[in-house]
C-alpha cells in the first residue's frame, strides 16, 4: 500500500539528507575558522543534564522551561532534561573542571543538538543544531563587542546579505527591578487590549511583552519605558562603551529598545542577529548576551561571561532565500568497472588499493553489465573509469576511459597508482 510506511520522523524533526550536508559542512567550516581567529576552543558537552540546571538558570516563568522542555526521570528516578540551549552546560562544565583557574576570559565554542517542544513551523524545529561561543570570566564592554563583531563576521563570511544587527541593555539586578516595576505600572494600564499571550506574560515575564510581535501589541511596545533610560550609572557606562568599541569594530548596529531575550539569565548587552526582510515572530538568526549572574548562580564565584548562539538550519534557510550555494567539492571521483569473476577480483584489488592512496573509488555490487555499470559511473559524476575486461584481466592491464572526454586506452595494472598519483 502506498505511503503506508510505520513510522516517520517525529514532529518538528528533520532528517538531514546527504544533499543538504554541504550547507551544514560550510556552516560548520565557517563557524571553525572564525573561531580559530578569535582564540575559541571546542567543547562538547552532555546531550542531557540535571534537569534542576536549566530551570535555575533560563528561568521557572520562561517558555522553554514552562513547556518546552524533554524533560524524564531516568532509571534511578532522577530529573533530567534534553539540552534545550548551550550556556548553562557550558557554564556547568567551566566550574566542574576548574576552569575558573585558567588565564581569563576562557573561550569556548560548541556545536550541538537543541531540543525544544515547540510548535512547528518554518524555522522552528523540536530538534535544531547550534552554532555558539561563550567566553567567560571577563567583564571587559570591550568583549561585549568582540562579540557581536564576530558574530557579525560569521554571517558575513557565508556571503549573508539583508542582516541587521540589534543591541540593547536590560541592565543587571541592581536597577533592573525598579524599571521592571515602571514596566509592569504603563503595561497595567494597557493589559486589557493585548493579545492573549501577552496576558498570560504579564507580571510572570513582562519583559517579554516588549518583544511580542502582534501589531496591536508591537504599538503598545513602542510606548513603553526603555530599559536604557532606567539602567544604574555602571551599566550605563558599559553600554556606552559598548557602543563605541562597536563603532571602532565597523559593526552596523542599531539600538533596539525592545531586544530582550527569551532567557532569564541576561544582564546588561544583549543583541540579534535578524533578517532584514523578515518580520515573523521566528526571525532571530542569532542572539546572544550577557549573564554576568550565571556562574554566580551555580555555586562559583561572581563571574562575568557573555556569549551568542545560532540555529544552524535557520542559516541553511536564510542561504537559501538569498541563492547562496556552499561551494561543491569538484573531486567526484574513479569508476571501477568489470566484467566477469576473474574482472571483479582485479577490481576489487585495484578499488581497495586507490583508495589506500586516498582516492574517492565507486564501484558496483551484483555483477551488473557493463552498460549499467557505466551508467552508474556517469550518474555519480565520475571523471575517468578503469574497466576490467576479459583481454585486460588476459594481458595484466586495464582500460582507462575518460568519462568527459571519451578518449580509452590500456594501462599495465601496475602503473595504474603511479600513473594517478603524478597527475
Ligand atoms: P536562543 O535565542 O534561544 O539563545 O537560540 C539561539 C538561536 O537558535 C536562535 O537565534 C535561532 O537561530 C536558533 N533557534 C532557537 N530555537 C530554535 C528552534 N526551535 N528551531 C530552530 N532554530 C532555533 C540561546 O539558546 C542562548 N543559549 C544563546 C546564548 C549563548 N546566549 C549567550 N550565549
Amino acid at each position: 500500500m502506498k505511503g503506508a510506511y510505520l513510522y516517520k520522523a517525529p514532529r518538528g524533526t528533520t532528517d538531514i539528507l546527504p544533499a543538504e550536508q554541504g550547507y551544514f559542512r560550510y556552516i560548520e567550516e565557517r563557524a571553525a575558522d572564525i573561531c580559530q581567529c578569535y582564540g575559541y576552543k571546542r567543547i562538547d558537552t552532555p546531550l542531557f543534564e540535571d534537569s534542576r540546571l536549566f530551570v535555575r538558570t533560563i528561568g521557572p516563568g520562561t517558555d522553554i522551561v514552562e513547556k518546552e522542555t524533554y524533560s524524564f526521570e531516568d532509571r534511578s528516578g532522577q530529573g533530567m532534561t534534553l539540552r534545550p540551549e548551550g550556556t548553562a552546560p557550558i557554564c556547568r562544565a567551566y566550574l566542574e573542571h576548574g576552569m575558573h583557574n585558567l588565564p581569563q576570559p576562557v573561550k569556548l565554542y560548541y556545536f550541538a543538538a537543541i531540543f525544544r517542544y515547540e510548535r512547528p513551523q518554518k524555522g522552528r524545529y523540536r530538534q535544531h543544531q547550534q552554532f555558539g561561543f561563550e567566553a567567560l570570566g571577563e567583564g571587559d564592554p570591550a568583549l561585549d563587542a568582540e562579540v557581536i563583531e564576530m558574530a557579525w563576521r560569521f554571517f558575513k563570511s557565508l556571503g549573508l546579505r539583508k542582516i541587521s544587527m540589534k543591541v540593547n541593555s536590560i541592565g543587571c539586578r541592581l536597577c533592573r527591578p525598579p524599571y521592571l516595576e515602571k514596566l509592569t505600572e504603563y503595561y497595567s494600564e494597557h493589559i486589557d487590549q493585548m493579545c492573549p499571550e501577552c496576558k498570560a506574560r504579564f507580571r510572570k515575564n513582562t519583559l517579554r511583552l516588549l518583544d511580542c510581535k502582534k501589531p496591536l501589541c508591537q504599538d503598545t511596545a513602542a510606548g513603553a519605558p526603555k530599559s536604557v533610560q532606567h539602567l544604574c550609572p555602571e551599566c550605563k557606562e558599559h553600554f556606552k562603551s559598548v557602543s563605541s568599541y562597536l563603532r571602532l569594530l565597523r559593526v552596523p548596529y542599531k539600538k533596539d529598545h525592545r531586544l530582550v531575550r527569551g532567557l532569564d539569565y541576561y544582564t546588561r548587552t544583549v543583541f540579534e542577529v535578524q533578517p532584514k526582510d523578515e518580520g515573523g515572530a521566528q526571525s532571530a538568526l542569532g542572539g546572544g548576551g550577557r549573564y554576568d549572574d550565571l556562574i554566580g548562580e551555580l555555586g562559583g564565584k561572581p563571574t562575568p561571561a557573555i556569549g551568542f548562539a545560532t540555529g544552524i538550519e535557520r542559516i541553511v534557510l536564510n542561504l537559501k532565500e538569498q541563492g547562496i550555494k556552499p561551494p561543491v567539492s569538484d573531486a567526484q571521483g574513479i569508476y571501477v568497472a568489470y566484467l566477469g569473476h576473474e574482472g571483479k577480483a582485479e577490481a576489487v584489488k585495484l578499488t581497495a588499493e586507490l583508495r589506500r592512496a586516498g582516492m574517492l573509488v565507486h564501484w558496483s555490487f551484483g555483477n551488473k553489465s557493463l552498460k549499467s555499470q557505466m551508467r552508474q559511473a556517469n550518474a555519480l559524476g565520475a571523471e575517468f573509469a578503469f574497466i576490467f575486461g576479459e583481454d585486460e584481466v588476459r594481458n595484466g592491464t586495464v582500460m582507462y576511459r575518460d568519462l568527459v572526454e571519451g578518449d580509452q586506452w590500456e594501462v599495465p595494472i601496475d602503473e595504474v597508482v603511479n600513473l594517478l598519483t603524478q597527475v
